[in-house]
């Protein structure tokens, strides 16, 4: 598939920050993905990383002042005309005040004040200038120009103290760039739209140490919420356990744990949404009681016993009045007739079905290999595929019913 990021003008903006090395990796992403990508640099940004450097990853030369030593003067109406978007990253505070009070005192910063395009911007500071006042209003005056700010995030900073002011990692600038390619370029029928989505294992309590749970890694369904966040859906994403974070940091994510949290926050949001996608792998039963202390070990065997848990998908099912509902299959045997089955049981539009003889498809994995059957008796069948490729399959689907 065609890139979001093909032929498109990705003009950055380096200043002095120690996190300005990590912008190479940015760059060679969006090359790679068949951007055009220009640089330009405050003066003091070439103490942290070269201009050779990024002129090699981003091929093109790398303006660092008004004039070069030869004597030619460089156009910066022209350069910020060029761009699509302009990117300033990592953007220190000294950056962030000239920016926002309109002072031009360097090639980068003339430049953002001609420019037309959208802009983003990274800050990149230490915890107490990011959280100093000052910063707070030039971060809020350049929101109210229209700028998009991609915030800081935790972590160790050069300092060597922790806390807020990391510049934001590449791929969740990529995500913000590719964010703004997909609103402005494409049009979804899922914009706007409100989608409710599972993902994960449920972990069912045994003792306040132990559980049953599943191997679902919750990539599925994090991949369909990246996806519909992408293209400008509403979403909330609610997870059982999984070290996975979203990238997109418009996903309203819940986390849960047992089946029967899942089921209350479903149905928390399950009236307002247009539509929900259930890819939780949920447990089907739990332990009958759950023992307030640590069970201890003798020698006798020892039974737990099980009860049913609720089915959150068959009770949306028969609770569905306007949202299109979509359910997961994972099966061993018959796979077929179970998925069909459970489409009509549960009263869903479409099933997808995921096979665990498939190899390279199911649990932990990175791809996946789906079918999907609609209630209007179509199926369709796709190869072994990325789980961002099979968000996108089953995306594309959600969008094709929603408009018939
Ligand atoms: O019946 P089965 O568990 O195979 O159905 C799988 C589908 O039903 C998945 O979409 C899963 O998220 C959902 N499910 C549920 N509540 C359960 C069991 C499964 O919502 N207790």
């Amino acid at each position: 598939m065609k890139s979001i990021f093909a032929k498109k003008k990705v003009l950055i903006g380096v200043t002095a920050g120690i996190a300005a090395y990590k912008i190479h990796f940015l760059i060679r992403n969006l090359i790679k993905k068949g951007a055009e990508v220009k640089v330009m640099m405050t003066p003091d940004a070439q103490n942290f990383v070269t201009p050779l450097s990024l002129s090699t990853l981003s091929k093109n030369p790398v303006i660092t002042d008004f004039y070069s030593q030869d004597g030619t003067w460089h156009n910066h109406v022209e350069l910020a005309l060029w761009a699509d978007v302009l990117l300033i990253a990592p953007c220190t505070t000294n950056t962030l005040a000239k920016l926002a009070n309109g002072l031009s005192d360097n090639f980068l910063v003339a430049t953002y004040l001609s420019a037309k395009c959208p802009v983003m911007i990274a800050p990149a500071m230490d915890l107490d200038m990011y959280a100093h006042p000052s910063t707070e209003a030039n971060l809020t005056k350049l929101q109210n120009y229209g700028n998009r700010i991609v915030p800081a995030e935790e972590g160790e900073l050069a300092s060597g103290l922790v806390g807020k002011g990391r510049m934001a990692e590449p791929e969740t600038i990529e995500a913000y760039l590719e964010d703004y390619f997909y609103t402005s370029d494409y049009h979804s029928e899922l914009k706007g739209k409100k989608l409710l989505i599972t993902a994960g294992p449920t972990y069912e309590p045994i003792d306040p140490v132990r559980f049953i749970g599943n191997h679902s890694s919750g990539k599925m369904g994090f991949a369909i919420a990246e996806e519909a966040s992408r293209r400008g859906a509403e979403v909330i994403l609610i997870s059982g356990p999984t070290a996975l974070q979203p990238i997109h940091s418009k996903i309203k994510r819940i986390s849960v744990k047992s089946a029967k949290e899942m089921m209350e926050e479903v149905f928390n949001y399950y009236e307002e949404v247009d539509v929900a996608i259930m890819s939780a792998a949920v447990a089907d039963y739990t332990p009958k009681v759950v023992a307030d202390q640590k069970i201890k070990k003798n020698d006798a065997e020892f039974t737990i016993e099980l009860i049913k848990n609720p089915d959150i998908l068959k009770t949306m099912g028969e609770q569905k009045t306007h949202q299109l509902l979509v359910g997961f299959a994972l099966e061993t045997q018959n796979e077929e007739e179970n998925a069909k089955g459970k489409l009509q049981r549960k009263n869903l539009d479409f099933i997808v079905l995921n096979s665990l003889q498939d190899s390279g498809a199911g649990f932990q994995k990175d791809t996946n290999k789906i079918k999907i059957f609609t209630k209007d008796q179509e199926v369709f069948d796709f190869g072994l595929k990325s789980k961002n490729e099979v968000a996108q399959d089953i995306l594309n689907l959600v969008e094709e019913k929603l408009k018939a």
